[in-house]
């Protein structure tokens, strides 16, 4: 079987989806992360849909160099001329045009004839062209729409200059016979399928999304579109994971290095998009949750102890989960933390170095013994903090009083520049208590919490708390990342990054606006 190519669609099918906004930095270390996995195409973002996105994949089509870089962009002048504009810089830029082809879609959404989708699809198809070699046209809900329709509609595309042909499960409908004869038919009805490469891109709402997608490449697809974790909207889409290890490990399908990701780097990039999304793997979540290769029962661990192939048919290393944890402590010097973390496949330049070596040193002052997690944690919070987060207030110090017979009573002092800001208040807790007392010195907008998650990094009682928040304030998200031993302090400094950047952005519009 010739190769597959992986488009992740994380930084944009995935971010689009609720709760799982990203700040610039954020995706930055998202698009680092995939081309450390080399996936082959990066769709970083749908550029027209509001400048914070175009900034965004304008920023990855300058940064990434190993990946082609794709912008959505709908079947209209304006959207693909914006999509241009972002991904011009990029080393290997691509357009990613769409328009709905099922009969639904047409009629309710577009209000269009099917006539009028064939114009607009030869008309943008050619528009697009003219600014880029690579073209990706994706028939959006492909599986509900009639096939002869839909063959009309890719013979246009490819007469007009497209070079991938894409065709959505938009709503996560088909199933995989389904799909393995939809790609095939229309590679065998449409002429000049053969020049062109035909690709899936699938939801997961009947939980199929990565089936779908491997019968699609049986079809004749060689490109699979996917997102680190399956996120994406409603169910998610087609796990990057997933489908590439179902590959791996089914060489007698799917052929030997189908795709040149490397595997190696799965858990990392998990963990990070876990980690800025503030989520955690559930326990059973195929290739990388903390169940996938654990052997709990007295028959499986007997078989694997006398032979790992009897229940184990990919291993943990295969996937860069480390098995061995090995531990560091306050006497561990900088070029033994730098060699360590070399090792955990971490390449940071001196500066990040020295400001995670910090904060490593500040740690084991408080916890005798700091894992690899808690260094995952430390690197993937000081790689998401951006240099503006310095601008805002910063915890100077607080104190909580707290009993489970009285109120909690919390007071904070805070410092913007060199001047302080002190209050106390009363709360329903001790945290509700800080916030409050936050409140009345920063003085927000009006916003609600739709995120607030404690997790720890690590097991044991002195793990560390990791805090993620996000608050929604003017239909758009900010959210806060606090890292301490202590939950109290974790979560008072992810509620002040949360609100410093909530408050940046007020003073950027109202400046915007004069
Ligand atoms: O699900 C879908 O149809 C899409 C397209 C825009 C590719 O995301
Ligand atoms: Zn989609």
């Amino acid at each position: 079987m010739s190769r597959i190519k992986i488009f992740d669609t994380t930084l944009r099918d995935g971010e689009q989806s609720p709760g799982c906004s990203m700040n610039l930095k954020e995706k930055i270390e998202v698009a680092k992360c995939l081309e450390r996995l080399k996936v082959d195409v990066i769709e970083a973002g749908f550029a027209i849909s509001s400048p914070g996105d175009f900034e965004s994949v304008s920023t990855i089509a300058k940064t990434v160099k190993d990946c082609t870089v794709a912008s959505l962009a709908r079947a209209t002048a304006k959207d693909i001329d914006c999509a241009w504009d972002a991904v011009k810089m990029a080393a290997d830029p691509r357009i990613h045009l769409f328009i709905a082809t099922s009969p639904l879609h047409m009629e309710y959404k577009l209000k269009m004839t099917p006539d009028q989708v064939l114009e607009r699809t030869a008309e943008m198809t050619a528009r697009a062209k003219k600014y880029c070699s690579n073209i990706e046209f994706s028939c959006e809900d492909a599986t509900r729409s009639d096939v002869d329709f839909l063959c009309r509609v890719v013979d246009t595309a490819i007469k007009n200059g497209a070079t991938v042909i894409n065709l959505p499960d938009t709503v996560g409908y088909t199933t995989p016979d389904e799909m393995r004869s939809l790609i095939s038919t229309v590679m065998a009805r449409v002429p000049g399928s053969d020049r062109v490469e035909f690709s899936v891109h699938c939801h997961n709402d009947l939980g199929m999304a990565v089936a779908n997608s491997l019968a699609g490449v049986q079809g004749g697809a060689r490109q699979i579109e996917c997102t680190i974790n399956g996120l994406g909207e409603r169910a998610g889409n087609t796990a990057l994971e997933e489908v590439v290890m179902a590959m791996r490990t089914r060489p007698d399908l799917f052929g030997e290095d189908t795709t040149r990701l490397d595997a190696t780097q799965i858990a990392r990039a998990s963990r990070t998009v876990y980690s800025i999304i503030g989520q955690k793997a559930p326990l059973n979540k195929p290739i990388v949750g903390r169940n996938a290769f654990l052997h709990e029962s007295g028959i499986h661990q007997h078989g694997v102890l006398a032979n790992k192939k009897t229940y184990e048919i990919l291993t943990p290393e295969a996937v860069g989960i480390r098995t061995a944890n090995l531990v560091l402590g306050k006497h561990s010097g900088r070029h033994a933390f730098a060699a360590h973390i070399q090792g955990l496949g971490y390449e940071l330049t001196d500066e990040e170095l020295n400001s995670v070596f910090e904060e490593f040193k500040a740690l084991c002052d408080k916890k005798k013994e700091v894992s690899d997690a808690d260094i995952d944690a430390l690197i993937t919070h000081s790689a998401t903090v951006s240099e503006s987060d310095a601008e805002g207030y910063r915890l100077d110090w607080f104190a909580v009083q707290t009993t489970n017979f009285t109120t909690a009573t919390s007071t904070v002092s805070l410092l913007l520049g060199e001047e302080k800001f002190q209050a106390v208040s009363l709360g329903d807790g001790p945290i509700d208590a800080a916030f409050q007392a936050i409140d009345s010195i920063v003085k927000p907008v009006r916003h609600t919490f739709d995120t607030f998650r404690i997790d720890s990094t690590s097991q044991g009682k002195d793990t560390m708390g990791d805090v993620r928040i996000k608050l929604l304030a003017e239909g758009r998200t900010f959210s806060g990342h606090g890292l301490s031993t202590d939950i109290f302090e974790a979560s008072i400094l992810a509620y002040l990054q949360a609100l410093n950047r909530l408050g940046a952005w007020v003073e950027k519009q109202n400046a915007a606006e004069g």
